[in-house]
């Protein structure tokens, strides 16, 4: 199969390697000529891990190629996939521009009828729109080419996404008519062949449904379990015992409950607010769901609120921050929950130490004021408190004899339940851990 991948970020290059992987023939076009320019190099803009090495190959292979040209990638195809953004309005309804570019390249572009394919995260009804938009372009031109538009919503997570695309827990395929739905299952019979899962073939607005009611769900999980957390800080009870006993249930299942320090990311926070709007314009009031997202705000506010309850003053304090990703295994730095911490201490008139084993490059002209730390000890040498923001391996493994002897004050707020409590207080340290009994106040 021939397949044009239309924005190579991190699902389009992921889903384009992959797809080479699977043995088609694939070019991946963006508007981003430095993205471009890495990739015909062979490098990879972003980490991912695993992703170098099957561009690596498929370039290798010749079975896989960049170019910042519509007009070179988009002719000669038999199917295009659009992984452009769909970032939030003002509004916080989904900007859908690129996505129309997007379709209105193939439009001009398409020498024959191709399978449209929206990726992207989408509203429902979108595939209509696109359908209409393709239709009006033909007509305008004068080729009365009929495109068919299909829906294939993606799922993979960032720090996993070459394995999640190589082995999904489910593929969805969102069509309205027999050959779209045939195109789609033979572009991905090469993974179905040698990975057995679940494959959904649904019309396009079931599809597009399915996206953000899952992400939407999953946020709600986590909204949820934050919820739980404030309740057992206040009651002297164990979130992580509450959420591993609720995990043993099948119906519920561990995964997303974790208590933290909120969802983060480029897609659960826009998601949720995109599916509120979807949901209003349809006539629906998803209520629940902008409950999800007032208790995500109160739990990127719990640090602060408890670095207070600890320490009486932050102003003037020096406070370790532990990582910046929106979590471990990535450098998307996107809506992370650490900038929300970040922001808050220098609002208060805190001297923020930032360390992140691989995001700190993302901020390399925010924040003049916040000191980078090339290892986790030198952003807690001399501080005055930590806060641990992304999860990261390395941290866990610091002890906390360790801890107690690089920090000037012994204010430790785990805001990611990496460090065991008890070991914590043993250590001497005045700790706040997520989702725990509340300690003993510090006046310092
Ligand atoms: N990142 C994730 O984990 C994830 C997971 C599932 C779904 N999604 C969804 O997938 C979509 C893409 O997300 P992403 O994280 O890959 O975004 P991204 O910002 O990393 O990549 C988008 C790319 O599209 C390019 N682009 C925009 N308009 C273009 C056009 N007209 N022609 C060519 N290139 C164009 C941009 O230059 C950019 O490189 C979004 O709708 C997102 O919600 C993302």
């Amino acid at each position: 199969m021939r397949i044009c991948i239309i924005g190579v970020g991190h699902v389009g290059l992921v889903s384009a390697a992959c797809f080479a992987e699977l043995g088609h023939d694939v070019v991946g076009v963006d508007d981003d000529p430095a993205k471009i320019a890495a990739l015909s190099a062979g490098e990879v803009p972003f980490y991912e891990p695993g992703l170098q090495d099957i561009v690596s190959a498929g370039l290798e292979a010749g079975r896989l190629s960049f170019t910042g040209s519509h007009a070179e990638a988009i002719p000669g195809v038999d199917a295009v996939f659009i992984c452009v953004g769909t970032p939030r309005r003002e509004d916080g309804a989904p900007n859908l521009a690129y996505v129309q570019r997007a379709a209105a390249s193939v439009a001009q572009l398409a020498d024959r009828p191709v399978a449209v394919i929206e990726k992207s995260t989408v509203p429902v009804r979108t595939g209509e729109r696109i359908k209409q938009a393709l239709a009006l372009q033909a007509q305008a031109q004068g080729t009365g080419m009929i495109h068919r538009v299909v829906s294939n919503p993606e799922f993979l997570r960032e720090g996993n996404a070459v394995e999640d695309t190589l082995r999904p827990d489910r593929v969805v395929v969102g069509a309205d008519d027999e050959h779209a739905h045939a195109l789609l299952r033979d572009i991905y019979e090469p993974l179905l062949a040698v990975h057995d899962c679940p494959y959904v073939a649904t019309d396009v607005r079931t599809a597009e449904l399915i996206k953000h009611s899952s992400n939407a769900f999953l946020a709600t999980k986590i909204s949820f379990i934050n919820a739980v957390a404030r309740i057992c800080e206040l009651a002297g009870a164990d979130v992580q015992t509450v959420a591993d006993a609720m995990g043993h249930d099948a119906r519920i299942g561990r995964a997303f409950l974790n208590a933290g320090l909120g969802y983060g990311g480029s897609c659960f926070p826009k998601d949720v607010e995109a599916f509120i709007h979807i949901a209003a314009d349809l006539g629906y009031d998803f209520g629940l769901l902008r409950e999800t997202e007032r208790i995500n705000r109160e739990a990127k506010s719990w640090p602060i609120a408890e670095l207070r309850r600890l320490m009486w003053n932050v102003t003037d304090k020096e406070v370790a921050v532990l990582g910046l990703a929106f979590k471990p295994g990535t450098d998307d730095i996107r809506d992370a929950p650490a900038i929300d911490v970040i922001e808050d201490l220098r609002a208060e008139g805190a001297t923020v130490r930032l360390h992140d084993p691989v995001a700190l490059h993302q901020i390399s002209d925010r924040w003049p004021d916040v000191v980078r730390c090339a290892s986790a000890e030198e952003a807690l040498e001399g501080a005055h408190a930590v806060v641990v923001a992304t999860e990261w391996d390395e941290y866990r493994a610091i002890r906390p004899e360790r801890l107690a002897e690089l920090l000037t004050y012994p204010v430790v707020i785990d805001a990611r339940a990496v460090w065991d409590p008890v070991a914590l207080a043993d250590a001497g340290l005045s700790a706040a851990t997520v989702g725990q009994p509340r300690t003993e106040v510090s006046v310092l």
